[in-house]
């Protein structure tokens, strides 16, 4: 049985004889002896909160220095990871963040929670990632932060967008929930470390997993600090007073979590390593196929999926075709990633975050105009048309990379012939 694993959009799945390694059980995780451990050591202590534990403690430090950075802080997923990074920036009623248009709904959560109103920029037609030019076009006077998604592990250009950001006091976030260890370029730090704010998820999909989980970084100790409270009700612990300094929620990591995390953060490095490894072969074995664009520098990306764009204009497959051919072969993959582009889902499209208010998207007087089909019109063409998604895994053996590829390689006969 082969299962895509999209989590964030469609999940086809098929009965199939191939069995190709799924994040969806033990076949494609790296859960053993260490994690069993930890999940013992944390119940035999009696200690699962946080609030009397060491291992959330422990694993914010450590994953803090395994990135180079000054501060991580745990919290219960990507998207309560994403919603502290925008609860620090704190913006006013009405105050706009950029965020692309495919991505998963947890990049746009916190935006909304905090009485923010998104704004799409469009991507780049072969990455699907914002581009320093489409942040640009839809930066407005009231544009306070940007969310740069790094999709499906292949880095945005992010440095680019942090410059022109901060020329302007915007505030850079960067979306790594797909993007472990992704390197924007060949010197520099990953994914995460180059804007203000880096998210990640520990959801089961991921690189590496508690099953759910997050982790927000930064080297700003004031934004950390507001992030801490902000996850913890506003209360500020550290001063022994029972008050509460400004709202906030819930969003302790559990110590289980935690710990099973402490266990699976050396493990990263060599899941990386081993998508790189396996991703790289088929795509030299793909390059050159006409029509069938590739990522550009398997060494920079970590392949939480591998993404594979048609040139319609010679391949006459559309994705979903030809994603069809692929799972015929028994790979587990998917046409367009999403149903539709984020910024025409209904929990955009129906602008009813609080009651029936239309709040917060009525602070701003241009807000019909947005989250239409046409307003990311490269977005629309990919999620639509072109994009296809490989499932990847850190598990894949020679056998799964040739089935792939030999499945790619039909599905292109078929589409040109
Ligand atoms: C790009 C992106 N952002 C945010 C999230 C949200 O993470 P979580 O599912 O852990 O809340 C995900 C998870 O699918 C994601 O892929």
């Amino acid at each position: 049985m082969t299962t895509v694993d999209t989590h964030a959009g469609q999940s086809p799945t098929a009965s199939l004889p191939v069995a190709f390694p799924t994040t969806s059980d033990a076949s494609g995780r790296t859960f053993g002896a260490e994690e069993l451990a930890a999940v013992t050591r944390v119940l035999e202590s009696g200690r699962l909160c946080r609030t009397v534990g060491a291992e959330a403690s422990a694993l914010e430090r450590e994953f803090a220095d395994y990135l180079g950075v000054a501060e991580a802080v745990a919290s219960t997923s990507g998207t309560a990871a994403l919603h502290l990074a925008v609860a620090a920036v704190n913006p006013e009623p009405g105050d706009e963040i950029v965020v692309p248009p495919i991505t998963d709904y947890g990049t746009v959560a916190g935006v909304l929670a905090q009485c923010a109103v998104p704004v799409f920029a469009d991507v780049d037609p072969l990455t699907g990632c914002m581009t320093p030019e489409s942040f640009l076009a839809v930066v407005t006077p009231r544009t306070r932060a940007v969310i740069v998604v790094h999709l499906f592990g292949g880095p945005a250009r992010i440095d680019e967008i942090v410059a022109l950001a901060h020329e302007r006091g915007i505030v850079v976030i960067e979306d790594c929930a797909q993007a472990y260890l992704a390197r924007p370029d060949a010197v520099g730090g990953p994914a995460g470390t180059r804007g203000d704010i880096g998210c990640f998820s520990l959801q089961q999909s991921k690189h590496i997993s508690a099953g759910d989980g997050g982790l927000t970084v930064t080297n700003d100790p004031a934004s950390a600090r507001r992030m801490r409270l902000f996850a913890d009700k506003g209360w500020p612990r550290d001063t022994g007073e029972r008050t509460h300094l400004f709202p906030g929620l819930n969003y302790r990591m559990t110590e289980l979590q935690a710990a099973v995390t402490r266990a699976q953060l050396p493990k990263l490095a060599g899941v990386i390593d081993a998508r790189r490894r396996t991703a790289g072969s088929a795509i030299r074995a793909l390059t050159g196929l006409p029509g069938l664009h590739l990522p550009q520098h398997p060494d920079r990306h970590s392949f939480w999926m591998l993404p594979l764009v048609l040139d319609r204009q010679q391949i006459h497959l559309d994705c979903r075709e030809f994603a069809a051919v692929l799972i015929e072969h028994g790979v587990p993959a998917a046409g367009g990633y999403l149903t539709t582009p984020l910024n025409q889902t209904p929990a955009i499209t129906g602008r009813q975050v609080f009651g029936t208010s239309h709040f917060p998207f009525t602070v701003a007087d241009d807000w019909p105009t947005r989250y239409q089909a046409g307003e990311c019109p490269v977005a629309d063409s990919l999620v639509a048309d072109s994009l296809v998604v490989i499932a990847w895994n850190e598990n894949y053996r020679e056998e799964h990379v040739d089935r792939v590829v030999n499945a790619v390689i039909d599905a292109h006969r078929r589409a040109t012939s």
